[in-house]
């Protein structure tokens, strides 16, 4: 057994150790400095062992989290979320270095799970020759040259559905925003080449590939990630029959598919490339832009002078279609700027997609700090869309703050740089089209109080904002 001997208390106390003790203390803090030199991590902290901050970001508000971070530590700091050491930016010029300007060196980084039901060679999770080459390819079918052509066969989804609306009680916007971002996106892939039965198939295949996307990634008979991915395998058999038979016809027909199979030489594309790019484009495409259309009706709602405005800007069109006796034009989407302004105040104030996620590829340095290799990098779009150093009174939903251009790199609701969103101009055409009709033709009301947001997974207003829609005249 071991005896502990303490030394008497007034040797503990006497100077000489006291100076020792702190002399030891301030060449360790020394040493620590040089040995680290220039790599000094961000501050912020890393939390608990293993879970690290990801309770505090879930048990709150994210918003907060991130808010509450950037007050106590600056623009960049470090944390550690869903199991990796992680520097969150929300700096505006930060930002541009790591999408844009130094964007080689933060690779986009998604859960291999998610890779899996999207399909692992889509556009997204890829960089270099391959991304660039589908993403020009991509790029080039949703230019306004290309969706300019779209425009009529998108007008057409909006009496059906509209009709559908007045018929119900109630509807949860929601979903009804899904079903037609549903439909744009597959005009945009097919074209109109694929008869209705075709496409009745891909939509349950899609749903359940989606059930599975945002549910626990549980690979067990009969949960929906299990179900999720048969579903993938099936999809992928019956994109590749409809890619048989328009090659069989010697027709390849319209949309982004056209595009795909019209490749020649070294330029082609595989079968399982095209089948996972056509499945991201629509995952792309859908959820984000139906999100974004609920809480367009939302804020006109809640701002009825806005709401005005937009009628009255609306009704000039409508007048001279009728005179004309045509259907919405690209021209006329033109002419709307207060609509636009409300589009572009919506995507702020929504702020979607309130981060990114991207890895740093190597050790790199920004503003004296040092990212290790590996770590995720999350450029903060909602807390610089919420900043009042960029976007005044940033609560207030105002869209006059669009008559002037915002400053570089604080405006980024369709992102930045190399991966940024090329099907930005399809999503705000299909906003405008159908504002166009329903504050022409209807009037609608939200169904009880609640303000609330869900996240499912992007923040929307909560049970997706029901809705009583009338009509106040034909379409
Ligand atoms: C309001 C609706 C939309 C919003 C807010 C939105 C937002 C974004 C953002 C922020 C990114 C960048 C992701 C990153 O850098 O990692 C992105 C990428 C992308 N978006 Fe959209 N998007 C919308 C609609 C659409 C539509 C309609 C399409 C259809 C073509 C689309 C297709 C894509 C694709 C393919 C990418 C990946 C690009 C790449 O990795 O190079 N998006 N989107």
């Amino acid at each position: 057994m071991s005896v502990l001997i303490l030394p008497p208390l007034h040797f503990l106390l006497s100077p000489f150790l006291v100076l020792l003790f702190l002399v030891t203390l301030v060449c360790n803090v020394l040493l620590r400095r040089m040995q680290s030199g220039h790599r000094r991590l961000p501050p912020g902290s890393m939390g608990w062992p293993y879970i690290g901050e990801t309770l505090s970001l879930y048990t709150q508000n994210p918003n907060t989290f991130f808010s509450k971070r950037q007050m106590r530590y600056g623009k960049i700091f470090k944390s550690h979320i869903l199991g990796c050491p992680s520097v969150m930016i929300s700096s505006p010029e930060i930002t541009k270095i790591i999408l844009v300007t130094q964007s080689h060196l933060f690779k986009p980084t998604y859960p291999s799970t998610k890779e899996k039901l999207i399909g692992p060679q889509a556009v997204f999770f890829h960089q270099g020759s391959y991304h660039s080459h589908l993403k020009k390819l991509i790029q080039s079918s949703f230019l306004p040259s290309a969706i300019k052509d779209q425009v009529r066969n998108i007008e057409n989804i909006v009496p059906g559905l509209l009709a559908t609306w007045e018929r119900m009680d109630s509807i949860n916007t929601l979903h009804e925003m899904k079903k037609y971002s549903y439909e744009v996106a597959m005009i945009s892939v097919f074209g109109n080449n694929v008869e209705g039965k075709e496409i009745e198939g891909l939509k349950h295949l899609y749903h359940c590939i989606e059930k599975g996307y945002n549910s626990m990634p549980l690979n067990l008979p009969g949960t929906p990630f299990n179900k999720a991915l048969k579903a993938r395998k099936l999809l992928n058999e019956r994109l590749k029959k409809i890619m048989q038979k328009r090659g069989e016809s010697g027709e390849y027909g319209g949309g982004l598919l056209g595009v795909f199979l019209g490749l020649n030489g070294k330029d082609q594309l595989s079968d399982s490339q095209i089948a996972d790019n056509i499945i991201g484009v629509i995952f792309a495409a859908h959820d984000t832009t139906a999100s974004v259309l609920t809480w367009l009706l939302k804020y006109l709602h809640d701002h009825p002078l806005l709401l005005d405005a937009v009628k009255n800007e609306q009704e000039e069109i409508r007048r001279e279609r009728l005179v004309t006796r045509r259907g919405i034009t690209w021209d006329d989407t033109r002419r709307m700027p207060i609509t636009a302004r409300v589009i572009q105040e919506t995507l702020r104030t929504a702020s979607i997609l309130s981060f990114l996620f991207r890895e740093a590829v190597e050790d790199v340095e920004i503003e004296g700090y040092i990212i290790p290799r590996g770590w995720k990098v999350l450029p903060l779009f909602r807390t610089i869309h919420y900043s009042s150093d960029f976007f005044p009174d940033p609560n207030k939903f105002d869209p006059s703050r669009f008559e002037v251009a915002p400053r570089p790199n604080t405006y980024m609701p369709f992102g930045s740089g190399a991966h940024s969103c090329p099907g930005n101009e399809l999503a705000k055409l299909e906003m405008f089209i159908l504002i166009h009709h329903l504050t022409t033709s209807f009037r609608w009301e939200v169904i009880g109080e609640d303000n609330g947001i869900q996240y499912v997974p992007f923040p929307v207003p909560k049970q997706g904002l029901p809705i009583k829609v009338h009509r106040i005249r034909e379409v």
